[in-house]
């Protein structure tokens, strides 16, 4: 690990410039950790509700969970009600986390119609309020991730000064409006807007599909660091430098053996498998499978069978089928 941080979070300090981004059904304790390990600078949970923080305990205690190695480790909540958000936040904080995020960025209905997440970026003032209390509340960093706004609000440049004056610590952005969504293509200009307005690090996000691409995304707006999240699913190694086509068909097999055995070993056999399959469709893209062949894998319903099957075809993938390390000298015992 390099000895100079690449940026503080308030008093933490962060060394790299990619950080996997926040994904809801993605960014779980087994992705996350593996994409830490990679490389990922820090860990951000997938987004939490507040009010599940406070009623539904259970559920939110796995979205939570970490490993000691994942610092440092953000937890995201959202909601639309500063005050729950605050108790919550009070609630998670007992977990151990090293900076709480508020999520200002999600586009769907069920989360933005209701004033959560981007619909958050309707309501500086209650922006103004949630950073306030939480602030004032938390011996932590607390952060944000925005994106552009509405498209008939895009107020971003707004709230990220908010989220500054109000003692944020740190502003995310994904440079897209919420009617956006995910298509169309970020706008990286405003992201090196936000970079100008505030002196707190600013993340950019949005695009970055390769390496080459976290160097750009920094170059042309000026951030401490870039937030990879489509681009690494089926490829954490962007977290290590490399792209999709320099990694080889052994360590695609691999890279599946070690997060289907995390994601089995967080979730259990069933739950397992089923979660790691949207991972396993990002992975095996690489192979050029017959429909056929690919649908038979994605269905297997045992672990153990899964992987005989993936063993049969890595080998017509060109593989040899020996295990090589996620990184030179690494692997988890
Ligand atoms: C399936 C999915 C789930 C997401 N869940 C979250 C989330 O829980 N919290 C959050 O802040 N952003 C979430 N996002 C947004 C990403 O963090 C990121 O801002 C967005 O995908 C743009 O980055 P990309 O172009 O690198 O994918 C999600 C995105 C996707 C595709």
């Amino acid at each position: 690990m390099e000895n100079t941080p690449t940026f503080f979070v308030r008093g933490i300090p962060v060394y790299g410039e990619a950080i996997l981004a926040p994904m809801d059904g993605f960014s779980d304790w087994p992705f996350r950790s593996l994409c830490r390990r990679l490389g990922s600078a820090m860990s951000y949970t997938e987004f939490v509700q507040a009010r599940d923080v406070l009623n539904r305990p259970r559920y939110v205690e796995e979205k939570l969970a970490f490993d000691e190695s994942e610092r440092p480790v953000a937890f995201q909540l959202y909601g639309d009600d500063p005050d729950e958000i605050v108790e919550a936040a009070l609630r998670v904080r007992e977990k151990g986390p090293d900076v709480i995020d508020v999520n200002m960025g999600c586009p769907a209905k069920s989360v933005a119609n209701r004033g959560a997440g981007v619909g958050l970026m309707r309501s500086p003032l209650k922006i103004a309020r949630t950073f306030r209390k939480l602030t004032a509340a938390l011996d932590l960093p607390v952060t944000g991730k925005i994106r552009l706004g509405w498209d008939d609000c895009r107020s971003y440049r707004l709230v990220a000064r908010i989220v500054e004056e109000e003692g944020g610590s740190l502003v995310a952005i994904h440079g897209r409006t919420k009617e956006q969504g995910y298509g169309g293509e970020a706008n990286w200009e405003a992201i090196a807007e936000v970079r100008q307005l505030v002196k707190i690090p600013v993340i950019g996000n949005g695009d970055v599909r390769n390496v080459a691409d976290i160097r750009r995304l920094k170059e042309y707006t000026g951030c401490e660091a870039v937030m990879i999240g489509r681009g690494a699913i089926g490829n954490p190694w962007i977290f290590s430098g490399l792209d999709r086509e320099q990694v080889s068909p052994e360590q695609v097999r691999y890279m599946i053996e070690e997060h289907l055995a995390r994601s089995l070993s967080f979730y259990g056999p069933r739950l397992g498998l089923e979660l790691f399959r949207k991972h396993a469709v990002g992975y095996l893209e690489s192979f050029g499978l017959a429909r056929e062949k690919r649908k038979e894998l994605l269905t297997r319903t045992r672990a153990e069978e899964f992987l005989e099957l993936l063993g049969e075809v890595a080998v017509g993938a060109g593989s040899d089928l020996t295990p090589v390390p996620l990184l030179a000298g690494e692997r988890e015992s």
